[in-house]
């Protein structure tokens, strides 16, 4: 695992967002792997900004959401669709058939997990993943005693992480209680992943992550095993690491 500790947020950002433009450069059919959360979107923002100024082109990359709540419909303000649409997908020329995500509001979401894990193969696997950190540890929604070993499935949702999320609901009993999410073998089979982290409410877990023992207590810490995993992190982040 490399860790690289940049000044803050926007250091750190920028530097994610090199590792992406590289890939897609280097590789234009690449598959990524896309995360969604606060955390992500001035990335997104900066990868959008690339493509109208430098011409970053996503025209042929393959993509795959980790996760997407399940109930909620593509088209709902709150849904990960919506997320993506809203914060990368419409400000770049990434082809819409090629941009997947779980289907949160399949009929048989587990039947949709298989699908999805189906899919990803039939795409060759993930060139390149992004991952946030929840606070405990998760890596998307893989909450703490997430089996290392799991793929794409049905998992419920910590109250932690209910409330963490609850800012984009209602409220509280409007916030999901399930999600569809890659596995942490899912996101450990990717050739290449880059998890960024920012801010100091992440770094209790980023330690778990980086120093702890490899535990599905922490999810995160599975990426100890990742052959070529990057945590890009600001100071204030990697503030706990010793
Ligand atoms: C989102 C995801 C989650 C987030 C994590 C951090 O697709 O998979 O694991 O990356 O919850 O979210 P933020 O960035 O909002 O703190």
């Amino acid at each position: 695992m490399k860790v690289l500790i940049l000044p803050d947020e926007q250091a750190a950002m920028q530097r994610a967002a090199d590792i992406v433009a590289r890939t897609v450069t280097a590789t234009p059919d690449a598959v990524l792997g896309l995360a969604t959360g606060g955390t992500m979107l001035p990335l997104y923002e900066a990868l959008a900004q690339r493509h109208r100024e430098d011409g970053l082109s996503f025209a042929k990359t393959t993509s795959f959401n980790l996760d997407e709540y399940i109930g909620l419909a593509p088209d709902h303000p709150c849904s990960y669709h919506s997320y993506m649409q809203e914060a990368f997908f419409r400000h770049v020329d990434i082809d819409p058939a090629r941009a997947h995500l779980p289907k949160g509001d399949a009929p048989d979401p587990q039947a949709a997990s298989l699908e999805y894990e189906a899919l990803i193969a039939a795409a060759g696997g993930i060139d390149l993943q992004l991952l946030g950190i929840g606070q405990n540890g998760h890596i998307g929604f893989n909450e703490p005693t997430a089996s290392l070993g799991s793929r794409t499935r049905v998992k419920t949702l910590t109250t932690s992480t209910r409330r963490a999320n609850q800012r984009y609901f209602a409220s509280f009993e409007d916030t999901p209680r399930y999600a569809i999410t890659m596995g942490v073998a899912t996101i450990l089979a990717s050739r290449a992943c880059v998890l960024l982290a920012t801010g100091e409410a992440k770094a209790d877990a980023v330690l778990r992550m980086v120093e702890g023992p490899l535990s599905a207590a922490c999810p995160a810490s599975a990426l100890q095993l990742h052959a070529s995993a990057t945590v890009i992190l600001d100071e204030a982040a990697a503030g706990a690491l010793t």
